[in-house]
């Protein structure tokens, strides 16, 4: 009985996954909890923030308002959740996104291109598609570039996919500038000791989702997971302690912070759908660019290819601290060695949910 109701799939998190997935008809999305517009909402409350922590200055050497103007909330009935709604300095955004797309996917960091593709063919994925992109017509259907065919980037310890572990002998550095931006929020939110080690980017479309899953994979679950969004939104599902828990659905708009701390460390969540900024523009305000030259060579020309890209794309980062202070990898037995080797296959939870 039970095995055939999870075979149907109906509990409450599948049923609300699929319905936010649903093309036709469309869902209501009027329920859907939208943090830039929830000062009224009774479960919404405004979080206090450790402004001391964070100086004016080093916020700004981050791309972040000083910490006093930020607006952070925390959610009734989910004790160390927290969100912050977009906290970037203007033009700030753009610089994040940018390192989304020309850096980050940059040897030798590693991406899902990877598994099927050579280092030589996947050495700059952005010189590769930056003219495709910025040559784009919006609505044409065209050749996808390499970069729409990216779907994620690990840095720092590179999460196994097949395994589900972070190991000692599959690190490279971490981004300096992002594990920066991380630390500073980390500290405003009361998280003095962050040490951002791992980060998985997620690279969506309007057709993305990512599955009903828990991040448990890191060793020290008293550090706060830390999510920050461009581009498009997404309508976020955050569950319970179990997979079948009813979710919340909730908006992450371009800029947008979510902090899982304490108790809603280990909360079920998924991405069902990724919707078109609410202002009804091509790009979010928040992502305007104001532009100096027209030269295709320039920065400028970069940002083209960008903008072209968050049109129809969300770009997400997660940054975790894997091991406690002091702490060092477990032992791993040949047998799991061997398990990690040669190639990494793809998560389930990657995998489209459309059934
Ligand atoms: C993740 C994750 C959520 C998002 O990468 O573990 O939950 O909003 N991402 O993309
Ligand atoms: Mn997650």
């Amino acid at each position: 009985m039970a095995a055939g109701l999870l075979e149907q799939g109906e509990d409450a998190f599948r049923r609300l996954f699929k319905y936010y997935k649903r093309r036709r008809p469309p869902p209501d999305f009027s329920t859907v909890l939208d943090f830039s517009r929830a000062e009224k909402n009774l479960k919404v409350q405004i979080a206090p923030l450790n402004a001391a922590s964070v100086n004016d200055k080093d916020a700004c050497k981050a791309g972040l308002q000083p910490v006093s103007k930020w607006k952070a909330y925390t959610l009734a009935g989910y004790p160390g959740f927290m969100f912050i709604s977009d906290p970037f300095l203007p033009g700030w955004q753009c610089y994040w996104a940018k390192q989304c797309l020309k850096t980050y996917p940059r040897k030798p960091n590693v991406c899902n291109l990877d598994l099927h593709m050579s280092p030589e063919e996947t050495k700059d994925l952005w010189e590769q598609s930056r003219e495709q992109l910025r040559l784009k017509t919006p609505g044409k259907r065209e050749a996808k570039s390499l970069l729409e065919k990216l779907r994620w980037v690990t840095l720092g310890y590179h999460y196994n996919w097949e395994t589900k572990k972070y190991s000692p002998d599959h690190y490279t550095t971490f981004p300096v500038d992002l594990a920066y931006l991380s630390e500073q929020v980390a500290a405003a939110c009361g998280f003095h000791q962050f040490k951002a080690e791992a980060g998985i980017l997620n690279y969506y479309h309007f057709d993305s989702s990512l599955g009903i899953h828990v991040d448990e994979s890191e060793m020290d679950y008293s550090k706060p997971l830390l999510s920050i969004s461009f581009g498009q939104s997404a309508v976020f599902l955050l569950g319970g302690r179990k997979r079948q828990d009813p979710p919340l659905p909730m908006y992450m708009h371009s800029g947008d912070i979510m902090i899982m701390s304490g108790s809603s460390r280990l909360l079920y969540h998924a991405v069902p759908r990724i919707v078109p900024n609410l202002e009804g523009g091509r790009l979010p305000s928040c992502l305007e660019h104001t532009t100096t030259s027209n030269n295709q060579h320039s920065d400028e020309g970069d940002w083209e290819a960008c903008a072209k890209y968050l049109e129809t794309s969300r770009v997400n980062m997660t940054v975790r601290q894997v091991l406690e202070v002091g702490q060092s990898f477990p032992v791993e037995s040949d047998s799991e060695k061997r398990r990690r080797h040669p190639a990494v296959l793809l998560s389930s939870r990657l995998l489209r949910e459309d059934k």
